[in-house]
């Protein structure tokens, strides 16, 4: 096996087929993919997981509602989610379903193993169970009879059951998380678990439900009378994918950066972790937990009928606004809310006004001062105005440490305060005044300048919105593609593109009426 020091493994969640994907599936999505393009274009050898979580009572019940077998229903609904990810120019290298049985051979073994090596008991069991959330809580976490995650009725219930011991290993956990500050990010989430692990004593899990009550599932290889819980079972996905769908030659594990959402962080950062610890294997490097999104101020709820399909978002305003908007608006980590006005703010200023702007009037004036070539850089414009214009010496830096804090919409700030700083170049140095003046040296120079910095800057776009960065490249004449570029001789300044024909196209981002 080749242990090559430049693989990167990035994870989403495995959504769940009993629903349609919404907006907080395409945000985590959107975010993975960004990364995944990024240390593409920075020459790693990149794993970008997707998929769906396909077992367990929630999709059996939604199946039976509709007269389907669960198997049969989560073939219908996974396509839901493969067709969006195509919308959205997700680059997944794999997409991983739980009903694989490439997947369920490996929880298999997994689970043969444990119990093999005595991490698993059987045990009679009495508890209060919460249907909807498919988890057994406490007494003392129940308030008036109702889950306190789901806010439903629980129900007592009383069965043997199998448990993995998951209890022994709540001091290493915590010393795990104390000695690696970069385990689960954001800190405020790193925080929560480690007041939930040090403010109660963690106890064994039960993974196991019988057949007769839920037969959705992966039974267990030690006693087929039972399934296997479906976190259990789904956790189990970011190990699995990595031995049947991705290329053997490589060792993917442990990944560098689950994305999933706040609400599960307890089953990432406590359940998953135990089971690698009992399993001997490492622990992924980063848990990632992004903040919810309200709509229009409002909890996102099929309840209230706000729920948003990033279908119609997309439809509406385009792809790359989408994207870019899920990443520009809210620091990933945080809550943020999702307006049609604030989407249209972004489209119409960022979007159209500052970025298109730039581009629409750069190749207009190459088009009429230099027969549409860009034109040949002469070094003698003054070194403060080219500053202005130029992507400063930190920009990469600071670029790849945001990037690398998961701080998109910082690295999309630093991108527009480049792109602004241009417009005002042009401001400033008037072209059309240097053109009539007869100076064709400078307005070369500053023609030039601008065909540079906009073709570095669409690099830099480029994992935020593909289709943009490319269109950017085609207008000035340069290749189309981003795949395989080198990145570090791409972005340096010195790449001389003069002789190129421009060819102006559509406006890149038609405003939209507010
Ligand atoms: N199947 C489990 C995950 C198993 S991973 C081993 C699951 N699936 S889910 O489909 O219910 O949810 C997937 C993700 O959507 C979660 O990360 C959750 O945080 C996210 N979101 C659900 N509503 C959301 C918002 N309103 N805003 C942002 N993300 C939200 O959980």
């Amino acid at each position: 096996m080749q242990q090559n020091k430049k693989v990167f493994y990035i994870t989403t969640p495995i959504y769940y087929v009993n629903d349609v994907p919404h907006i907080g599936h395409a945000y985590t999505t959107v975010a993975a993919d960004c990364l995944a393009r990024y240390k593409r274009l920075k020459g790693r050898n990149v794993l970008f997981l997707t998929g769906t979580d396909e077992h367990g009572q929630k999709v059996e019940k939604a199946a039976k509602d509709r007269g389907r077998t669960p198997k049969e229903h989560a073939d219908l609904m996974v396509d839901n989610f493969k067709n969006l990810w195509k919308t959205l120019n997700i680059t997944n290298d794999a997409f991983i379903r739980t009903t694989d049985d490439g997947h369920k051979n490996i929880v298999r073994e997994v689970l043969q193993k444990l119990w093999g090596k005595g991490e698993i008991e059987k045990r009679s069991y009495q508890g209060l169970y919460c249907t909807p959330c498919e988890r057994f809580w406490t007494e003392k976490d129940i308030t008036e009879g109702s889950c306190p995650d789901c806010k439903r009725p629980v129900e007592h219930i009383e069965e043997e059951n199998y448990f993995f011991l998951m209890s022994k290993y709540q001091t290493r956990l915590v010393e795990h998380i104390e000695k690696n500050p970069g385990f689960i990010l954001p800190e405020m989430r790193r925080n929560e678990a480690l007041g939930f692990l040090k403010n109660r004593i963690l106890g064994d899990l039960c993974i196991s439900r019988p057949k007769a009550r839920l037969a959705w599932g992966i039974p267990l290889p030690f006693d087929e009378n039972y399934t296997t819980y479906v976190w259990f079972d789904a956790l189990l996905n970011y190990y699995s994918a990595t031995k049947y769908l991705a290329p053997t030659d490589t060792e993917w594990w442990p990944a560098d950066h689950h994305l999933i959402g706040k609400d599960i962080l307890t089953t990432h950062a406590v359940y998953w972790s135990t089971m690698l610890m009992a399993l001997d294997m490492n622990l992924p490097k980063n848990v990632f937990a992004h903040g919810w999104w309200t709509v229009e101020g409002q909890k996102m709820s099929k309840s209230l009928g706000n729920v948003v399909d990033p279908n119609e978002i997309i439809d509406k305003y385009g792809v790359d606004q989408f994207r870019y908007f899920l990443l520009r608006e809210v620091p990933f980590g945080l809550d943020g809310d999702f307006s049609v006005n604030a989407l249209k703010g972004r489209i119409n200023g960022d979007l159209a006004n500052d970025l298109g702007n730039l581009l629409s009037r750069a190749l207009t004036m190459i088009e009429k001062y230099c027969e549409g070539k860009i034109p040949a850089y002469s070094f003698n414009i003054s070194t403060e105005q080219q500053s202005e214009a130029n992507i400063k010496n930190r920009f990469p830096i600071d670029i790849d440490l945001h990037m690398g804090n998961l701080q998109f919409h910082l690295v999309l700030f630093d991108i527009w305060s480049v792109i602004n700083s241009m417009n005002r170049y042009i401001e400033e140095t008037t072209p059309w005044k240097v053109y009539k003046q007869g100076n064709k040296i400078k307005l070369n120079d500053i023609l030039y300048t601008l065909a540079q910095g906009l073709r570095i800057i669409a690099i830099y776009l480029y994992p935020f919105m593909p289709s943009t960065a490319e269109k950017i490249w085609q207008q000035l004449g340069l290749e189309k593609s981003f795949k395989g570029i080198d990145f570090d001789e791409e972005v340096t300044w010195g790449k001389d593109i003069s002789g190129t024909k421009v060819c102006k196209g559509d406006v890149l981002f038609p405003k939209v009426e507010t």
